[in-house]
């Protein structure tokens, strides 16, 4: 069996190839403190594509290709796989979604979804480099604006 810097898990999801130093805020996209179970994360990994990678895998949860989507934002390379005893049972690419709701902060401060009750919400209007347009005061915010609610 290869040697794994990262142990392996039974059965949950392991997010794979994430730009080395996004992975903390995938890690809080994914809200990992909430976990009951096993979360083992790395960072500066080697990789094959990736000068360094990150890994995230967390076990007794499965990541369906929504949430993977609002990882794509974030680690636009990630991969996620499904593990089911032990073995990858399923592998998909993240996919950055059309609309991004209720993730990403507006950086206008005076946008109205920073002040009343209402659900931010961005179109992407370009996906690389990432362009965000928000959706009621149609700023438009870079990879280094975004910050997650
Ligand atoms: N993995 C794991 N626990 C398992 C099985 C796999 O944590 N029980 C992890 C591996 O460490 C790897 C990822 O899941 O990071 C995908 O596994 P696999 O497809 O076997 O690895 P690679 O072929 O290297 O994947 P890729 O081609 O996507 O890089
Ligand atoms: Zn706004």
């Amino acid at each position: 069996m290869k040697h794994l810097d990262v142990a392996a898990i039974k059965d949950g999801s392991v997010i794979d190839h994430i730009d080395s130093k996004s992975t903390l805020k995938v890690a809080d996209l994914l809200h990992i403190q909430n976990e009951e179970q096993v979360v083992l994360v790395g960072i500066n990994l080697t990789s094959k594509f990736l000068k360094k990678k990150g890994i995230i895998k967390i076990e007794g949860k499965i990541i369906d290709q929504k949430e993977a989507n609002k990882i794509a934002l974030i680690a636009p390379n990630a991969t996620v796989n499904i593990i089911k005893d032990y073995e990858v049972v399923k592998k998909f690419n993240t996919v950055i979604p059309e609309i991004i709701d209720g993730i990403v902060k507006c950086f206008n401060p005076n946008c109205v979804s920073n002040h009343n009750n209402i659900k931010t919400k961005q179109h992407v209007v370009n996906k690389n480099p990432i362009r965000l347009q928000c959706h009621y005061c149609e700023r438009i915010m870079g990879a280094k604006d975004i910050v997650l609610i």
